[in-house]
């Protein structure tokens, strides 16, 4: 076996170190005090406050991986760095989602074996402290951002009134989808915890005026009425095929005829190995929620007919992430 090196197995090892060195870079303000201009280690040791022994760590591991640069003894923020993580305006910021994987996501992932053996989701997401509730749904705003950017072109809102987005995070697709169509209103519908957080930051964006954010559980509690768009986005994926059988049951029961559901998730091919990115992931549905994985939308097919939704279509969004349409029946 000539060609046969174990290198993929050193690289896939190897990973967390990868990942661990970008989530403490990202916190450590790496990336922001490169924004500020090229510099050296002495100067980022002054603009960061970390020690300049392990800032060479941090900032070297941070060349290796692509995302900075050196030039003799200067480093500056590699172009995907400067774009995303050091704070530029205009630009989707994903360091709340560095900063989710980190406290929320890694910990979790630690015992990973565990919830594979048991099936036990690994994560306390029921009890999080208020400042726990804020990184999740910061983060998951941000992971979500490149989707919802995506679906308010996509998908013809111009056909809709008013649109009600179930376990709708901070709002992470209803601002984006309304910045970009005045004429619609929104209804965010979440549980209490993550609802607080949605109203303060639904409130600090114009596009704030035309959302109503709803408090409920989406399985016990009555939907808000009178709208003729539904949106469950990256939401099917926490949870287990009973539960998303009776969420599209419960969202059905609420629909007037004609109503459509859209569906917003890393679909999979029938063998839930594409598009890479979702057996991946489905491996943080697990530890987070216990009964979530990455379904096929072979998968959700078979559901909709059982719950009295017809498929309209299934487009890509952006990523691993695509959405299904599908009309109340
Ligand atoms: C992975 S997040 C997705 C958030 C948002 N849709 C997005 O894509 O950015 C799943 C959301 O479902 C909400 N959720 C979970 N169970 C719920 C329930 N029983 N009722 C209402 N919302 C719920 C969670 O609070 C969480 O914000």
């Amino acid at each position: 076996m000539p060609d046969v090196t174990p290198e993929p197995i050193m690289r896939t090892a190897m990973g967390f170190m990868a990942a661990k060195h970008l989530f403490v870079a990202s916190e450590i303000g790496l990336f922001e005090a490169l924004a500020q201009g090229p510099a050296s280690l002495e100067t980022l040791t002054q603009r960061t406050k970390v020690p300049q022994r392990t800032l060479r760590i941090a900032a070297d591991a941070m060349v290796a991986l692509g995302f900075v640069e050196r030039d003799g003894e200067h480093y500056r923020n590699g172009p995907v760095a400067a774009a995303f993580l050091g704070g530029a305006a205009g630009a989707p910021d994903f360091r709340p989602m560095l900063r989710f994987f980190n406290r929320i996501s890694y910990p979790a992932w630690l015992r990973l074996g565990d919830a594979v053996r048991t099936g036990e989701g690994q994560s306390h997401f029921e009890r999080f402290t208020p400042e726990e509730q804020r990184i999740f749904s910061e983060g998951v705003e941000s992971f979500s951002a490149p989707m919802a950017a995506a679906l308010a072109g996509a998908y013809d809102f111009g056909r809709h009134r008013r649109l009600l987005d179930v376990g709708g995070g901070t709002g992470s697709f209803l601002l984006p989808v309304l910045r970009q169509h005045p004429g619609l209103k929104g209804t965010l519908f979440e549980l209490p915890g993550a609802a607080a957080v949605a109203r303060q930051r639904v409130a600090r964006e114009p596009e704030g005026e035309r959302i109503e954010v709803v408090a409920g559980d989406m399985f016990k509690d009555a939907l808000p009425a009178g709208h003729d768009a539904v949106l469950v986005a990256n939401t099917v994926h926490v949870l287990s095929v009973a539960h998303n059988l009776d969420l599209l049951r419960h969202i059905r029961r609420h629909a007037a005829s004609g109503t459509r559901l859209l569906l917003v998730d890393i679909w999979t091919d029938p063998t839930h190995t594409q598009p890479p990115a979702a057996p991946l992931m489905a491996g943080e549905f697990l530890v987070i929620a216990g009964e979530g994985q990455a379904y096929s939308e072979a998968e959700a097919d078979a559901w909709f007919t059982e719950t009295g939704w017809r498929k309209l279509e299934r487009k890509p969004l952006a990523g691993p992430g695509s959405l299904i349409v599908v009309e109340a029946a």
